[in-house]
């Protein structure tokens, strides 16, 4: 995957540098009900700090990230871990097969999307019958985030695109919307409004 992403290799090392560890990143992991067998997938995973939380937790920890430089960094920082992978990858376009993640999780990246309806409808594809997708943002109203009513739309769209529920929270000052798959198979996107 070429980079023609607006993280560059500097803007990446950078970021990497001053967010090491954010507290979002070791949120999320917690707010996930995480079990042992849970395979799981950070999208926009920047230098992975929120995979490698999570990989304590889980079978599997995926990252992608569109750009480049990020997967490098999130690579470089993650030898030590056997059961994380990064992959360069747009949530537009996710490399797996349908039903492979108990958990799919982006953060603060979601507001960075080309396509968000095109992301949704492949998060949903991705996750397990029963799965979860966490969608978590700083609130604010600038473009750096959602409102709280910008969460509300985006719940909005996760019913429209097929996920059986979606809900606003607001643990630890992030903003979440969560959407869970339905978890039969047969029943997908009958409870939408
Ligand atoms: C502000 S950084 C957040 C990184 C990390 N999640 C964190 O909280 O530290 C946003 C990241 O999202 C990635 N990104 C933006 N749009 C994306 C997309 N459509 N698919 C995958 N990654 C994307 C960017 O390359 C960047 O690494």
């Amino acid at each position: 995957m070429s980079d023609t992403s607006p993280w560059s290799k500097l803007k990446s090392e950078v970021y990497s540098l001053f967010g090491r560890n954010p507290k979002s990143n070791r949120i999320v992991p917690s707010i996930a009900d995480l079990e042992p067998s849970h395979a799981v997938l950070d999208i926009g995973c920047g230098p992975g700090a929120a995979v490698r939380c999570a990989a304590g937790s889980v079978a599997r920890a995926v990252g992608v990230d569109r750009s480049a430089p990020m997967i490098e960094i999130a690579r470089r920082r993650s030898g030590r871990f056997s059961n994380v992978e990064f992959a360069p990858a747009g949530a537009e376009d996710l490399p797996f097969e349908a039903g492979t993640f108990d958990r799919v999780w982006t953060i603060h990246a979601f507001h960075h999307w080309e396509d968000a309806d095109l992301g949704i409808a492949e998060c949903l594809r991705v996750l397990k019958p029963g799965g979860r997708l966490l969608i978590v943002e700083s609130e604010t109203k600038g473009a750096h985030g959602l409102s709280s009513a910008g969460a509300s739309e985006v719940a909005d769209r996760l019913r429209a695109a097929g996920f059986a529920e979606a809900s606003v929270s607001k643990p630890h000052r992030q903003l979440v919307v969560t959407g869970v798959r339905s978890g039969d198979r047969h029943s997908e996107g009958s409870s939408q409004e």
